[in-house]
């Protein structure tokens, strides 16, 4: 039958998911937690629950902990060559391909990023660090040593032995693949704690490997929440290293509880206050798509965001009005339309701290040149927002606000914006903009963070190591350095 007119094209979306309640991973079976209760995952679009899912504490976390033990003392996982190790991570890195969309969606459901960010930049991020890693596997070495005297000396790179690794919520399946891929090349096995927000994209890759043939016990994955089942994991006196990526401040309970308890190893990977640098003499236009990506991608919630925008002054007009037009003109809705650049920020607690840091910064006398509002009344939705001639002393210029809040500051020279740069407890990242490559190098190497970007932003590389200076971390992850996190180094001299 012919329709005198065609329908309307329906808006481009992609289905969002039914998830049924969810277990926990201990030594390969999946089961409910010792306590039998269980916590609520939401869906940030309008608070309702996705599913209910298994809620660790200490008593799971022992459990866990025994059987990442088992698997690293004894059997398969012991006993396996490297290259083995290496062809699982491969395969791992294949299924998480094969398993894109539903990973995607999953992903979106739980943190309410725009489904068309997850599968540009989370899936293929996440795939190609566990392949990246694959490579390592197998080419993990020590060193022959020149001993003064009759001797043999060498050293072996081991496995630390049983990892404890606890993630937050605003990249969840990347920073699983940070954490698990150089954890699992180097020979340890894991015991996972995914944020309270998020932990389902982290359950569908423990089924994934298990799938794919690691043996029972190398990873398990305890959700619950962290002053319980993540402070169970820090404190405990059998986990031999602990990786921990979220709050500064709880970087610091973190590394207490690992001191207080057997001196395990620490990583930390914690907040920042990036500054993001625009001299007059940049390509304008490629300045302003990088300091709004850099600042308003993943709805303002990166560790590393360029949450210290400043503008030199002779180009500060013109830079923000065009900063300013692209904000109003930003996308906030539904992730799972193709159309949406911006979703609703994870949780409520999120939303709330991101308003909070909106009206500090309208006390504070910063002029709100975009946004400042919610969206709609249901989800944690907030508009793309701008704040111009902000100063070093403001809130919003020296907390960490994980929200889409940009704050411009002027600056007039180089010194000068340098040594205010770095006026911050934090270090992790920063970025210039610039053709003048000797005052790009002089930036470079000026900045006390752990990242420079020229002429770019958030560019990651499963080769490029990523980390802290001062209170943004310790340790760096990705490339051959994150190795020397999950690796301990033994010296064996013989009598010759
Ligand atoms: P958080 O640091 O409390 O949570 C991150 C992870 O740590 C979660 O898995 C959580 O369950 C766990 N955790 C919490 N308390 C713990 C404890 N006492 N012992 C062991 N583990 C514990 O971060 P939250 O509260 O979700 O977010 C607050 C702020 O932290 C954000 O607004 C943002 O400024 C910052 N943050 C920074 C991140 C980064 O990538 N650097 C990621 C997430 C949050
Ligand atoms: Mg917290």
């Amino acid at each position: 039958m012919a329709t005198a007119t065609a329908p309307a094209p329906a808006k481009p979306r992609h289905a969002k998911p039914k998830v049924p309640d969810q277990k926990m991973l201990i030594g390969g079976k999946w089961v409910a937690s010792a306590s039998g209760k269980t916590f609520d995952t939401t869906d940030p679009t309008d608070g309702s629950v996705i599913c209910r899912v298994a809620e660790g504490d200490k008593a799971d976390i022992d459990l866990a902990v025994r059987a990442a033990r088992a698997a690293f003392e004894d059997g398969p996982w012991a006993r396996m060559t490297s290259a083995d190790r290496g062809r699982l991570l491969n395969k791992l890195a294949d299924a998480v391909e094969d398993h894109r969309d539903e990973l995607a969606a999953l992903e979106s459901l739980d943190n309410g990023k725009p489904i068309a960010d997850s599968l540009a930049a989370d899936l293929p991020l996440t795939s190609a660090c566990y392949r990246y890693y694959a490579g390592w596997a197998d080419k993990i070495t020590g060193q022959t040593l020149p001993m003064a005297g009759p001797y043999f000396g060498y050293t072996r790179h081991e496995p630390i032995g049983v990892v404890g690794q606890i993630i937050p919520w605003n990249f969840p399946l990347l920073m699983q693949a940070w954490k698990w891929g150089p954890a699992l090349a180097c020979g340890n096995t894991v015991v996972l704690k995914p944020a309270e927000q998020t932990p389902l994209t982290a359950l569908r890759v423990a089924q994934l490997a298990q799938d794919v043939g690691f043996p029972d016990g190398v990873i398990n994955v305890v959700p619950g929440y962290g002053p319980t089942a993540g402070a169970a994991l820090s404190g405990h006196m059998d986990v031999d290293k602990i990786a921990f990526t979220g709050e500064t401040g709880t970087g610091k309970i973190v590394m207490t509880a690992a001191a207080q308890s057997n001196l395990k190893r620490v990583s930390l990977e914690l907040g920042g206050k990036s500054p993001n640098i625009v001299f007059a003499d940049c390509d304008l236009d490629a300045a302003v798509e990088g300091a709004y990506f850099g600042l308003f991608f993943n709805q303002g919630q990166c560790c590393c965001a360029g949450s210290r925008l400043f503008v030199q002054e002779s180009v500060y007009d013109a830079f923000v009005q065009k900063v300013v037009a692209k904000a109003k003109g930003r996308t906030v809705g539904d992730p799972f339309s193709t159309e949406t650049e911006q979703g609703p920020q994870v949780s409520q607690e999120q939303f709330d701290r991101v308003m909070h840091y909106i009206a500090a910064g309208q006390r504070d006398g910063a002029p709100l040149l975009a946004g400042g509002g919610r969206v709609g009344d249901t989800g944690y939705f907030i508009q793309p927002t701008v704040f111009g001639d902000v100063t070093d002393e403001m809130t919003i210029a020296r907390e960490e606000i994980f929200g889409p809040v940009m704050s411009i500051l002027k600056f007039k020279d180089t010194d000068e914006v340098i040594a205010r740069g770095n006026r911050t407890v934090y270090g992790l990242a920063a970025a210039v903009w610039t053709k003048d490559v000797q005052k790009a190098l002089r930036l470079a190497n000026g900045l006390r963070v752990g990242t420079v970007w020229v002429n770019c932003y958030d560019v990651f590389d499963a080769g490029a190591p990523f980390g802290g200076f001062k209170m943004s971390g310790i340790g760096r992850e990705l490339g051959q350095y994150a190795l020397q996190l999950y690796t301990e180094v033994k010296t064996v001299t013989m009598a010759l």
